[in-house]
């Protein structure tokens, strides 16, 4: 959740019309948030899974005992999932994404983290509506040894 609110606050810092926007519409801060949970996909592997049995999917066999890793940002920007998924789309309305994973092991906070996304972006842009990057984007760094995706730190002036 954390990752989340760093890193969609750059998004929406480079996002002047979503960041105006979102500050006082409910509904366009719940598909900000669904879009950015796709696009950034901070969580990028699905926990481990293990075949039982013998299993083939799309055509490649996955042998009894073998572990699979699925890649959850892949999946939410495959393009047979999401046309244009390399690009965020404050209006796109983005169901179904995996950035929860999938099934039975699915994201057990998934609801609350919604819930404090819907109520933190609306929030710190009304509080800060002045707020912009304080060092040009390209200088920021961002983790390269984890699977949870995020920015290092986001050095941000909150006025004028
Ligand atoms: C934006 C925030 C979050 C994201 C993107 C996220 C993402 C994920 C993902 C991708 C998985 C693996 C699902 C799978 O393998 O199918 C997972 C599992 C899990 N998450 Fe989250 N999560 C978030 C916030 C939270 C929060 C706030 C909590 C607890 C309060 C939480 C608790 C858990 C637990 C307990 C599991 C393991 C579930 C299981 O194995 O059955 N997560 N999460």
């Amino acid at each position: 959740t954390a990752s989340m609110l760093a890193l969609g606050s750059l998004v929406l810092l480079q996002d002047p019309d979503a960041f105006a926007r979102i500050a006082h519409d409910e509904a366009a801060a719940a598909t900000f948030v669904e879009e950015a949970l796709r696009y950034l996909t901070v969580v990028q592997l699905a926990f481990p899974r293990f075949a039982r049995e013998d299993v083939e999917i799309a055509g490649v066999l996955i042998p009894k005992g073998d572990m699979v890793l699925c890649s959850l940002s892949g999946a939410n920007r495959d393009a047979a999932f999401t046309p244009d998924g390399g690009r965020f789309d404050a209006d796109r309305r983005a169901s179904g994404h995996l950035a929860f994973g999938y099934g039975i092991h699915r994201c057990i906070g998934a609801e609350l983290a919604r819930m404090e996304l819907r109520a933190a972006f609306p929030a710190l842009v009304r509080r800060f509506p002045e707020m912009r990057l304080a060092v040009p984007a390209e200088e920021l760094a961002f983790r390269k040894l984890s699977i949870v995706y995020g920015v290092e730190s986001l050095p941000v002036r909150l006025r004028g």
